[in-house]
């Protein structure tokens, strides 16, 4: 009897050097770093760095210079964003944007693309708020690094450094995380030879689902309605008799908590030390948490259903002030560096990814 793995859970598709997550520790090793040690540390900068190292030969040591120019080159494509574009949904207009840059090696060197790729999503999403509030998009600052370029981009003003050190911290997080849906898209692109645009442009599109990447935006949505610590149990019974998913807890590999939940809270007590905003804010995230752990430890014994990156990604990015129809755009503009870091890795393994499936149709007819 043919063994379907549903989901591919449970099938080791791939080798790599770059990340490994251990659902039963709680662990996530980024090329040999726990994320804990990079989060609050390493720049979006360090993290790009980290992961391309042996994929380029010239990859500069200090990858900030090249990384700014990148976003002037990328900045070139928001000439592009019209007003219908900018009325669309923020993602959706992003990854238009993206689609515009050149594919494939013959174009423009692999890693002048590389490092636009790996800065497109940032730039592109910034342009694109701004033109949904109707004000000018600002061109990059190459003089900045990434993150706080990216919130200067979108405000219109230098953020504090604070501000800039929790972006980087939420960046760096999420940069890689093993064979998520979104890179194994990226994976299986980048195996058939298509260019860094198209494998990134397949990650991109995976990410955007609410089973992945399109999460973070509904725990606002989530902590909005629930209004009051009081009201917590009642409206996610409510919501788990209603079949509904809680968004911001599961996950398809980690059995234990999302190590990355407690990297992105740190950052978020860091960013409200120094902002004095938030305690409200934060105990209800926590009472909502405490509730929807106990609820679903009830419901689903047998089921370890742990928070996951995206609540405390809610958290962190709303106290950034940046709108959650934007939030999966900034998962984006940090997981790009996995993306591309992941289908070089496959391009150099030469092997074109194609599974198998077992054929339950009809049998064949004669024609008539
Ligand atoms: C990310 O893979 C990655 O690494 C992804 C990611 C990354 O960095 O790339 O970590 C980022 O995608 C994080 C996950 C963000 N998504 C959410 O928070 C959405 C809510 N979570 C889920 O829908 C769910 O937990 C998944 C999709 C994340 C994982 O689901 P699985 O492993 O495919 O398991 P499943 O859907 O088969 O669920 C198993 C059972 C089901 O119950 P039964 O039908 O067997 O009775 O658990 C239940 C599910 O209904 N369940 C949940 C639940 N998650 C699973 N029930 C309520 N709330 C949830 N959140």
């Amino acid at each position: 009897m043919v063994q379907v793995s549903a989901g591919l859970e449970g099938v080791i598709a791939a080798a790599t050097v770059l990340s490994d997550v251990d659902g039963q520790a709680g662990r996530l090793t980024i090329r040999g770093w726990a994320v804990e040690d990079l989060a609050g540390r390493a720049r979006f900068e360090d993290a790009v760095h980290l992961l391309l190292d042996g994929f380029f030969d010239d990859l500069p040591a200090d990858l900030a210079p090249a990384l700014g120019e990148a976003r002037v080159q990328a900045f070139a494509e928001v000439a592009a964003l019209d007003d219908a574009l900018a009325a669309r949904d923020p993602y959706d207009a992003m990854r238009a944007l993206l689609a515009r840059l050149p594919d494939g090696d013959s174009l423009c060197d692999a890693l002048t693309l590389a490092l636009t790729l790996a800065v497109a999503p940032a730039v592109f999403t910034a342009a694109t708020l701004r033109r949904r509030q109707d004000q000018e998009a600002i061109a990059p600052d190459p003089a900045l690094p990434h993150a706080a370029d990216f919130l200067r981009m979108i405000r219109g003003a230098t953020p504090t450094e604070g501000e800039a050190r929790a972006l980087d911290a939420y960046l760096v997080t999420v940069c890689d995380h093993g064979l998520n849906a979104s890179t194994f898209a990226a994976r299986v692109a980048a195996s058939t030879r298509a260019g860094l645009a198209s494998a990134v442009l397949a990650g991109l599109s995976t990410l955007k689902g609410p089973l992945h990447g399109g999460a973070p935006g509904p725990v606002i949505d989530m902590l909005d309605a629930i209004g009051t610590a009081d009201n917590a149990v009642p409206w996610l019974e409510t919501a788990l008799d209603a079949g509904e998913r809680l968004m911001g807890f599961g996950h398809r590999i980690y059995r234990v908590r999302d190590p990355r939940a407690d990297a992105l809270k740190a950052a978020l007590s860091r960013l409200s030390k120094s902002a004095g905003a938030l305690p409200g804010r934060l105990a209800l995230a926590e009472a909502v948490e405490r509730a929807a752990l106990d609820i679903l430890r009830r419901r689903k014994p047998d089921r370890p259903l742990e928070t996951n990156v995206e609540f405390y990604t809610a958290l962190l990015l709303e106290a950034l002030d940046l709108p959650p129809q934007a939030f999966t755009c900034v998962f984006a503009a940090g997981r790009t560096a996995g993306w591309i870091a992941h289908a070089r890795e496959q391009q150099a393994s030469g092997k074109l990814i194609r599974p198998q499936s077992v054929y339950v149709g009809p049998r064949p007819r004669a024609a008539a």
